[in-house]
């Protein structure tokens, strides 16, 4: 079994609320990030795959068919955008990293499994101290 990871990069904005609650409150619990006029991160995405290494091309996935994926699934969608707006797979979802994260694995999986790739680990830094991995809800 071997690992592979690839990093993208997008810029996007949002706001950690729950609409039932004053902005006061969504203050206390999400502070910053609770900003009403929004606010933006420069995140970084980290997608690593697991495969058996194919002896016909020396690769676990050809890394263009990878990148296709990524960029029509994700990053299209999610770039310099309003995650808590724009993004379909975030509508309803509070925007945290973890949610996003786990977004982000449940839009990856099944295309990824088409090309026989299988996703280990979807790891999502929103700031140079903040980051979260998820490895599927079975791990
Ligand atoms: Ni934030």
């Amino acid at each position: 079994m071997i690992y592979l990871t690839r990093r993208e990069r997008f810029n996007a904005a949002h706001r950690l609320f729950k609409k039932e609650w004053s902005d006061e409150k969504n203050f206390t619990v999400f502070g910053k990030c609770s900003n009403p006029n929004w606010h933006g991160h420069n995140y970084v995405l980290f997608i690593t795959v697991k495969g058996e290494i194919d002896e016909e091309t020396g690769f676990v996935i050809n890394l263009k068919d990878l990148s296709k994926i990524v960029r029509a699934k994700i990053i299209d969608k999610v770039d310099h955008r309003n995650l808590n707006l724009d993004v379909d797979f975030m509508k309803g979802k509070i925007t945290s990293a973890e949610n996003i994260a786990i977004a982000i694995w449940e839009e990856l999986e099944k295309d990824l499994v088409a090309i026989k790739c299988e996703l280990h680990c979807i790891k999502l830094v929103e700031t140079e101290n903040n980051s979260i991995e998820y490895y599927g809800k079975n791990n």
